[in-house]
C-alpha cells in the first residue's frame, strides 16, 4: 500500500537545522568535541524554585486535565504581567500552551485561509514560513539584511509589501535570528501600516525579556494596536524551561474564543503541574532572569569584541542570544565545513531567509566560545 500524504504537509520542508544537528551528533558519537552554537536554547538549568514548584504541583496531585485554556491562577498572573507591560489584557485573553510556538500555530491557523497574504521580516524564525504554509497562506517576505537587520518601514519598503491585500504580519522583536530589537519609531510604522490597510500583526515577544541596556515596546500598547494584535510570549527562553513547553497568546476575546477551539481539539491544555511552574516563574524569579540576562550580556560583548579583533564586523544584537556572521555567499556550505573542519556547529543564515549568513547562538560557556572562534580561525573559515 502507498499512503497519500496531504497536500498540506507536502508543502512543507524539514527543518534544515536539524540537518547541521544530526551532523553534530554524528560528529560527537565519533568522539570529536563539537562546540555546539547552534542551539536555540540558554543553557542554564531551570531556577530551582520553579523545578520545586512544579515538584510541589505534581506532589499535591495536580495532575489531572486542567481547564483547557489554562488554570486561573496562571491565566491571572500572566495578565497582571502583561498589564505590568501596559497591555490591557485579562485573563479571559490569555490561552496558555503548551510553548509559545502552539500559541502561534494556534493563531495562524485561526487566521489564514487558502490564499491569504502573511507579511515576514527576513531573518525569520524558521517556524513562521511553515506554519503559513501549514494554513494555506501565501508569503511576502521582506528582507531587513540590507538595513543592518534593523526595522525602518520606510527604508525596508514595508509600504510597498503590506497592502489591502494583506492579511496577516509577523513581527519579532527581539528577533530570532538577529538579536535586533525594534525602536519605538519602526513599531509605530507598523502599526501607520497595520491601520491604514487593516492587517491583523501577531507579536512574538519571547525573548522580551533577554535585552542588552534597551527596553523593548510591546507592540499591543500602541494607540489602534490592541485590537488587532495577537500577542505571543512564553517561559522557555526567559526561564530557560524549554522543555517543560509552557507559553501563552493573549489577543481581544473573539480571537481567543475561536483559536480556543482548536486548541481543545487538538493539545486540550498545557500540562497541569507546568502551569503551576509557571505562576512561580512570574511571581519569583526576577534575580535568576536578570543573572542569566547578564551573562548573555557578557558572552555577546565578547563575541563581538573577538570577532572585530579578527576583522569580522558585525551587527551588535541588542536582545536574545544569537548573532548574525556574515560567511560565505554559500553559507550551508560555510556551516557543513565549520562542523566538519573546526567541530563548531551554527546554523546557515538561508534557513532563515538570509543567504549570506550563519546564525551564532551564544547560549553557551565564555570558553567554549572563544575557543569556537579560535577553531574558525584556525580553519581559515574567519
Ligand atoms: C522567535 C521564536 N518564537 C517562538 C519560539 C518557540 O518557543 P517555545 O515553543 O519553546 O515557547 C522560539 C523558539 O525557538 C523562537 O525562537
Amino acid at each position: 500500500m502507498t499512503m497519500e500524504f496531504s497536500d498540506r504537509i507536502q508543502r512543507v520542508e524539514p527543518s534544515a537545522t536539524l540537518a547541521i544537528s544530526s551532523l553534530a551528533s554524528q560528529l560527537e558519537a565519533d568522539g570529536e568535541d563539537v562546540i555546539d552554537l547552534s542551539v536555540g536554547e540558554p543553557d542554564f538549568p531551570t531556577p530551582e524554585n520553579i523545578v520545586n514548584a512544579g515538584e510541589h504541583a505534581m506532589e499535591d496531585g495536580h495532575t489531572g486535565y486542567p481547564p483547557s485554556k489554562g488554570v486561573p491562577e496562571l491565566r491571572e498572573e500572566i495578565a497582571k504581567k502583561l498589564q505590568a507591560d501596559g497591555l490591557e489584557y485579562e485573563a479571559d485573553n490569555v490561552i496558555v500552551t503548551p510553548g509559545a510556538k502552539q500559541a502561534l500555530y494556534e493563531t495562524v491557523q485561526t487566521l489564514v485561509d487558502d490564499g491569504d497574504e502573511v507579511v515576514l521580516l527576513d531573518p525569520a524564525w524558521v517556524s513562521y514560513e511553515a506554519m503559513v504554509k501549514l494554513a494555506g497562506g501565501d508569503l511576502t517576505r521582506v528582507d531587513l539584511a540590507p538595513h543592518g537587520f534593523q526595522l525602518e518601514p520606510a527604508l525596508n519598503d514595508l509600504g510597498d509589501a503590506i497592502s489591502d491585500d494583506t492579511d496577516l504580519l509577523i513581527v519579532n522583536s527581539p528577533s530570532n535570528p538577529t538579536g535586533a530589537v525594534y525602536s519605538d519609531a519602526a513599531l509605530e510604522g507598523v502599526r501607520d501600516l497595520a491601520v491604514e490597510h487593516d492587517v491583523t500583526v501577531i507579536s512574538d515577544e519571547i525573548y522580551e525579556q533577554i535585552t542588552y541596556g534597551i527596553e523593548p515596546t510591546s507592540l499591543a500598547t500602541f494607540d489602534d494596536m490592541y485590537e488587532r494584535t495577537v500577542t505571543v510570549n512564553g517561559f522557555s527562553k526567559a526561564y530557560s524551561m524549554t522543555g517543560w513547553r509552557l507559553g501563552y497568546l493573549a489577543a481581544p476575546e473573539e480571537l481567543v474564543s475561536q483559536a480556543a477551539k482548536l486548541h481543545s481539539h487538538s493539545v486540550s491544555s498545557a500540562t497541569n503541574f507546568v502551569q503551576r511552574a509557571g505562576v512561580e516563574a512570574l511571581q519569583n524569579t526576577k534575580d535568576d532572569v536578570g543573572e542569566m540576562v547578564e551573562a548573555f550580556h557578557e558572552r555577546r560583548d565578547r563575541l563581538v569584541a573577538l570577532l572585530k579583533q579578527h576583522d569580522v564586523s558585525v551587527r551588535t544584537p541588542d536582545g536574545a542570544f544569537y548573532l548574525m556572521l556574515p560567511v560565505d555567499d554559500d553559507d550551508q556550505q560555510w556551516c557543513e565545513d565549520a562542523l566538519e573542519e573546526a567541530y563548531v556547529a551554527t546554523v546557515p543564515g538561508s534557513a532563515f531567509g538570509a543567504p549570506g549568513y550563519a546564525r551564532i547562538s551564544y547560549a553557551a560557556d565564555l570558553d567554549r566560545i572563544e575557543e569556537a572562534v579560535e577553531r574558525l580561525v584556525d580553519a581559515e573559515l574567519l
